[in-house]
């Protein structure tokens, strides 16, 4: 019995002695028995190379490259209140409420903050102006530039006998225009089943201008009477 345990004490020692403590830290080169793709040949962001003449790894891009996405402006990232709006005014970036619902209408305050505090939101002819280029960008070619759903890309399947995107929306159903503001927001942001979300190509300023310039065209395919100025009442027969 007690060669045994000797024995045993014996093989508790050599194992530990030689795998060590498992999550222990070391500052000893570890033992690689496989090193799988640890070492290899690669390029580093910042490393050199003395292949190219200005002796870096990092290729800058083609002249003439589209960047994808917003990009990060370098002032607005290292300003003391980039992300900090974002936290007191998390409405404006999710498109919803503080119980998690849709917000009915445009968000109340913005992203701008002047005093630590974010300050009104408001649509104006200069938000429609940011929306509409936005929405002619990003949303026209599939859902039309009336937003009835006749884009180029319903065209160009009709011709092509592509049947790819047949799902493509109308946003001037009634089931659309009863959505709340925030939704519209969160189609844009995420998609909806077969439409892609558009959150990493338009800023929560962008989104909201777009919710908006959505909103003037489905008031310009579905306008109340008592909306239509005087003078285009005149025309109509
Ligand atoms: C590549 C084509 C394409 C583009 C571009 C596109 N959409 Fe869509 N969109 C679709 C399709 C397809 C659907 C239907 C999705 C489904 O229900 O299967 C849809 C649905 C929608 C809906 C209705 C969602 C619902 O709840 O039924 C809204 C609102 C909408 N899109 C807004 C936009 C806006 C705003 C933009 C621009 C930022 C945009 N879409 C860009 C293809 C597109």
């Amino acid at each position: 019995m007690s060669r045994y345990l000797a024995f045993l004490a014996l093989a508790v020692v050599a194992t530990i002695s030689f795998l060590g403590f498992q999550g222990k830290t070391s500052k000893d080169t570890p033992v690689y028995v496989f090193d799988d793709m640890d070492y290899q040949n690669k390029y580093k962001a910042q490393g050199e190379n003395a292949l190219f003449a200005d002796g870096r790894d990092a290729r800058p891009p083609v002249a003439g490259t589209v960047a994808r996405g917003t990009g990060l402006e370098p002032t607005k990232v290292f300003s003391e209140d980039f992300r900090r709006a974002e936290s007191l005014n998390p409405a404006f970036v999710t498109g919803k409420d503080a119980k998690a619902a849709f917000l009915a209408g445009f968000p109340e305050k913005s992203l701008k903050l002047t005093n630590g505090q974010p300050q009104p939101y408001a649509i104006d002819a200069d938000v429609l102006a940011l929306g509409q280029a936005k929405y002619q960008i990003y949303c026209a070619v599939c859902h039309g530039d009336a937003a009835d759903g006749n884009g180029i890309m319903k065209v160009r399947s009709a011709i092509e006998g592509d049947v790819a995107i047949v799902t493509i929306a109308s946003l001037q159903t009634s089931l659309i225009r009863s959505y709340p503001n925030g939704q519209l927001y969160d189609v844009v942001t995420n998609g909806k089943n077969t439409m892609m979300g558009y959150g990493d190509k338009l800023s929560p300023e962008e989104r909201w201008a777009v919710v908006a310039y959505v909103r003037a065209l489905q008031l310009s395919q579905n306008c109340p009477p008592e909306l239509v100025p005087a003078a285009v009442k005149a025309q109509i027969k």
